[in-house]
């Protein structure tokens, strides 16, 4: 849902095509966010200290027609040298307003761009804000929530009680006004080389670059407005000794260079630095003169915490393509590592037990409570109902599963003695988090699972399971599933410990767990024949996916992968289902895919087979291995190992993101950037 990303230089010197280079960069890294518009605000070609322009250049289309565009603003000098700049970038996911470049962000307060402002995000007030800066006089060009920010700054600066304001303080009296979601980056003609950066429900980030080792750095968060004081006429020298005041990152120490990087999430930053901060709701982190200082909107006396620099653990090979055609490939061929990266620490398969540090100290708390609930969206909600009968096997609760959109929209009732969890790749997704926030509010414990340190889901949650499955940049989610997947089988087993009725069950478990790396590399080598069916399918309109049990969560997810990127219609549909509708769309040219494995549902998933081809359907078949010769050769078939039955649904999904892969390629679609869609949705 659109991406930020801004970069300050600070006695650094850069020219200008350095600074568009990195700009473009890093909204190349953060395109899944969003992809239908992209623009950047930077100095203009004349600025200097006390005459300053900015220059907007916006572009719909991908981040690539930005970078073409860029290049031919023939007032750029593009080997000018700039010691010192600021430039933002954003590239969009259309909420309000069609795609287009009056649309696309950087907005702007008028038409010298004295403000400029990137916004990922939704402001649910925008209408009545707009209405009465409307009635001021101010005129709004695009047909955006986000316009209404830089018109507001630019009114509270017209209007501010005496002659000199600073920057975060405009900032903090804009978004006092503003209701909804958002992380925000602010230029102003006024404010040559500053930034302001803040953030209330979406993510936002800082990298900081410099000689200084950062590693033990804090910064400490202002609660007072003590240092914001005397603005009343300030002049050059009182201004210089209020940013020497702020609490700031290098309030000792001779700051003589320093970058900083400003992100929607980390992989536009890790190119730079690893060093970052995460900024909270209502932090308003302020650049002026090379220093960074953070303070809280809501500040209350004696609170005095801080934001830790931290040491990002991504590596930059972990979110280039390497060899792979699509970021979705390679995170397909990853799971074999990522599944491993969820059990490591955690997996003893020497003693047979399972240690999940981050909910070890809650447990005897959840083991009491009455029921856990299991809340998130799209492939995240299909790893929760892949792992429900699991989890009510092994804890011996009652398991809902649920979808957060509906959960809310019902008023479900949650209680003290509930267990809420919270599942999220990104640990952005705004119905979760929404319905974190409900659910912490009726006083139930909540647990995140997610993919993203530092996320909103992680920190909001009181206890949680980071999946570790590494960054997963393919808008269509594939490793995150599998490794949600051994994530919640883990929890089960961690809560089965004790139970002494389950202890076969939980040996047969761990035993599986181990050998399913390697069963995983043998459905990957299955690609060459999947792509095969693939050629045979991919000009149909229509594909359905059919099983039950165990594998039902597979059908969601594999029609969820193949609708999503290849744009046909799909299904999954419950084989016992079959005959109370779906039954009526079979004929000799539907095209069925049906995954009949050996577990506790395979006659009647021979019931359903039977029902398909007494209509003339002709079924794809995903089965096991060793399934006799007579089944494999009356059907096209894909063979895959056998496993325990709970986690066969690891298994039987690859060949469906496979084949979603491959027909998508052959329809010509860009697999990582499918219309409409985007990574991290943070708007309800
Ligand atoms: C978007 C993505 C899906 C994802 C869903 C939930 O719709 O396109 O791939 O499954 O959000 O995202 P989350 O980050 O909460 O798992």
């Amino acid at each position: 849902m659109c991406g930020i990303f801004a970069y300050l230089n600070y006695r650094v010197p850069r020219t200008r095509k350095e600074i568009f280079e990195t700009l473009v960069k890093g909204l190349q890294r953060l395109e899944y966010r969003g992809y239908d518009s992209a623009g950047v605000a930077v100095d203009g070609p004349n600025s200097n200290e006390r005459n300053s322009s900015i220059c907007l250049v916006k572009k719909r289309g991908k981040v690539k027609a930005l970078d073409e565009e860029l290049y031919k603003q023939d007032s750029m000098d593009l080997e000018a040298e700039l010691d010192t700049h600021f430039g933002i970038a954003h590239t969009r996911w259309a909420t309000h307003g069609v795609p287009s470049a009056v649309n696309s962000h950087p907005h702007r307060s008028d038409k010298n761009n004295e403000f400029v402002v990137i916004h990922n995000g939704i402001i649910t007030n925008y209408k009545e804000l707009k209405k009465y800066l409307q009635i001021k006089g101010y005129e709004f060009e695009s047909e955006t929530d986000t316009e209404v920010i830089p018109k507001l700054i630019k009114y509270v600066f017209d209007n501010w009680e005496s002659e000199y304001v600073s920057f975060s303080s405009l900032v903090e009296r804009v978004i006092q006004q503003l209701e909804g979601a958002f992380a925000l980056v602010f230029k102003s003609i006024h404010y040559p080389g500053e930034a302001i950066a803040t953030r209330r429900g979406s993510p936002l980030l800082i990298g900081v670059r410099s000689k200084f080792d950062l590693s033990t750095e804090e910064i400490p968060i202002t609660y007072n407005n003590s240092n914001f004081k005397n603005e009343n006429n300030e002049n050059d020298a009182n201004r210089k000794q209020r940013l020497n005041s702020l609490t700031c990152l290098y309030s000792v120490g001779d700051l003589k260079a320093v970058e900083y990087y400003f992100a929607s999430d980390a992989s536009a930053i890790i190119e730079h630095t690893n060093k970052v901060i995460y900024l909270e709701d209502d932090d308003i982190a302020a650049v002026a003169e090379g220093k960074l200082s953070i303070h809280r909107m809501n500040r209350l006396a004696g609170d005095d915490s801080s934001r830790a620099i931290q040491t990002l653990q991504m590596e930059m090979q972990q979110i280039m393509k390497g060899n792979f055609k699509a970021f979705m490939q390679k995170e397909i061929f990853e799971q074999p590592e990522s599944v491993v990266n969820t059990m490591r620490g955690r997996v003893c398969f020497e003693n047979n037990t399972v240690i999940l540090g981050g909910l070890k100290d809650h447990l005897k708390e959840i083991k009491r409570c009455r029921r856990l609930i299991v809340i998130g969206c799209g492939t995240s909600f299909h790893a929760a109902v892949a792992t429900r009968q699991i989890l009510e096997e092994l804890t011996e609760l009652p398991v809902m599963v649920e979808l957060a959109s509906d959960f809310l929209d019902r008023n479900t009732p949650v209680f003290r003695d509930d267990v809420c969890f919270f599942i999220s790749q990104s640990g952005e997704t705004a119905d979760t988090l929404m319905a974190l926030r409900y659910c912490k509010d009726r006083g139930a414990l909540t647990v995140g699972v997610t993919n993203t340190v530092g996320s909103s889901i992680c920190r909001e949650t009181s206890c949680g399971i980071h999946i570790n499955a590494g960054p997963e940049i393919g808008v269509a989610s594939t490793k995150a599933y599998t490794s949600q997947f051994v994530a919640f089988v883990m929890f089960g087993l961690m809560m089965s410990e004790d139970r002494i009725s389950l202890q076969k069950r939980r040996l047969e478990i761990i035993s599986s767990l181990q050998a399913l790396p390697g069963q995983i590399k043998a459905v990957l080598a299955l690609d060459s024949k999947i792509k095969e069916l693939a050629d045979e399918l991919y000009k149909q309109r229509s594909l359905l996916v059919m099983g039950r049990g165990f594998n039902y969560a597979t059908c969601l997810e594999g029609a969820l992968k193949i609708k999503e990127i290849t744009y046909m219609h799909s299904e999954g549909i419950l084989a016992g289902e079959l005959k109370h509708g779906p039954l009526a769309l079979i004929d000799k040219h539907m095209p069925v895919i049906m995954i009949i494995v050996r577990d506790a549902c395979y006659t009647k998933c021979q019931n359903a087979l039977q029902q398909v081809i007494a209509r003339q359907g002709c079924p794809i078949i995903i089965c096991s291995e060793d399934d006799p010769e007579s089944m494999k050769n009356a059907y096209k078939t894909i063979e895959i190992p056998h496993t325990v039955d709970c986690l066969q649904g690891i298994l039987s999904v690859i060949p469906l993101q496979l084949m979603s892969f491959h027909l998508a390629v052959l329809r010509g679609y860009d697999v990582d950037c499918p219309r409409n869609l985007a990574k991290s949705v943070t708007v309800e």
